[in-house]
């Protein structure tokens, strides 16, 4: 089935309208019924566009059918929502998606050479345009925070210099970028560490019609890990993004921002909370609303503190 049966939206057009609006989009990912939920929570009552963002495995983890079948029953606005493949990584995994209603796809070929990566993220964009689906492609590597950041062999920034080329060639639709952030709960090794906006600028100047992509942008909310280590859990350590960091990115063309891990710790905290305190509870519904309301809850702070996609539907 095509998106558009599903009452989706076009990834490609949230995102130009974010560019022009100067705001981001955010990417919330999601892999059961109470994520969706939560995310949806959090969309409808501040009429904000949402990218729902499932990864191939949270794809494998609810199964095509079962997947579209809460997209079809869930309620929201037209125009309002997309449904994007997170890190596709091959375009057999970016054609399954297109083909059973996802309307936009990450090719992920930031690990490989850069011939490669062109060749394969073209042949992602010329099958998904045919079907009006957009595609979002990756230049540079999130690296983890161990590894040094350079331009050169183990390049991991986004080099400035090759992005016009790059989008030329592939017409990819948008583009993720490495600029310092990182995937999971650990991405600055001190307080002090920013994100290269100044790579951000430059990349901005050179491509300024495409829409940036920003990955491993969680904030990692201390109040989350306190919880979970309060309550039995065992996080030793974690450091997220600054929200003014995020929001001097998105006057910098960053108009989609990926959130999975701060989702992850808001349920994780409120599950080991209620447990906690309520050792009698047997009802997984129990402790279940109470995360969905925990994920949503930061949902809505994202949107509103950093994302200003407020009333953009
Ligand atoms: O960027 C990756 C996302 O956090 C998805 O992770 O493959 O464990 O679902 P996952
Ligand atoms: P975080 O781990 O920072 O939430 O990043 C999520 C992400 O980039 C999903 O693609
Ligand atoms: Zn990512």
């Amino acid at each position: 089935m095509h998106y558009s049966d599903f009452g989706l939206i076009n990834t490609k057009k949230l995102l130009i309208r974010a560019l022009h609006g100067g705001y981001a989009v955010p990417a919330f990912n999601f892999y059961n019924m109470e994520t969706l939920q939560a995310i949806l929570n959090a969309v409808l009552p501040t009429h904000s566009p949402v990218i729902l963002a499932v990864s191939e495995s949270a794809l494998d983890y609810m199964t095509p059918n079962m997947l579209m079948g809460m997209i079809h029953g869930a309620q929201f606005k037209k125009n309002q929502v997309a449904l994007h493949l997170d890190h596709g990584h091959s375009f057999e995994s970016c054609k399954r998606a297109i083909n059973i209603g996802f309307s936009s796809v990450m090719f992920d070929g930031s690990n490989l050479t850069l011939e490669k990566n062109i060749e394969i993220s073209k042949k992602v964009a010329d099958y998904a345009h045919k079907y009006d689906v957009s595609v979002e492609t990756e230049l540079g590597v999130l690296a983890g925070i161990e590894d040094e950041k350079t331009f050169g062999k183990t390049c991991s920034y986004t080099n400035p210099d090759i992005v016009a080329d790059f989008v030329k060639q592939t017409k990819t639709d948008s583009l993720a970028v490495a600029i310092g952030t990182s995937h999971g709960l650990y991405k600055r090794k001190s307080e002090d560490e920013k994100l290269r906006l100044d790579i951000l600028k430059q990349i901005a100047a050179n491509i300024p019609t495409i829409p940036l992509v920003l990955h491993g942008a969680s904030v990692v909310p201390q109040k989350f890990v306190n919880k979970i280590n309060t309550f039995g859990g065992k996080i030793t350590f974690a450091r997220g993004i600054k929200p003014i960091q995020l929001r001097q990115a998105i006057s910098l063309h960053i108009t989609k921002i990926n959130i999975d891990t701060d989702s992850r710790l808001a349920f994780t905290a409120s599950i080991r909370e209620t447990l906690a305190k309520h050792p009698d509870v047997i009802n997984p519904r129990e402790y279940l609303a109470k995360a969905v309301d925990s994920i949503a809850q930061n949902c809505t702070d994202e949107i509103l503190n950093i994302m200003g996609s407020c009333n953009k539907v």
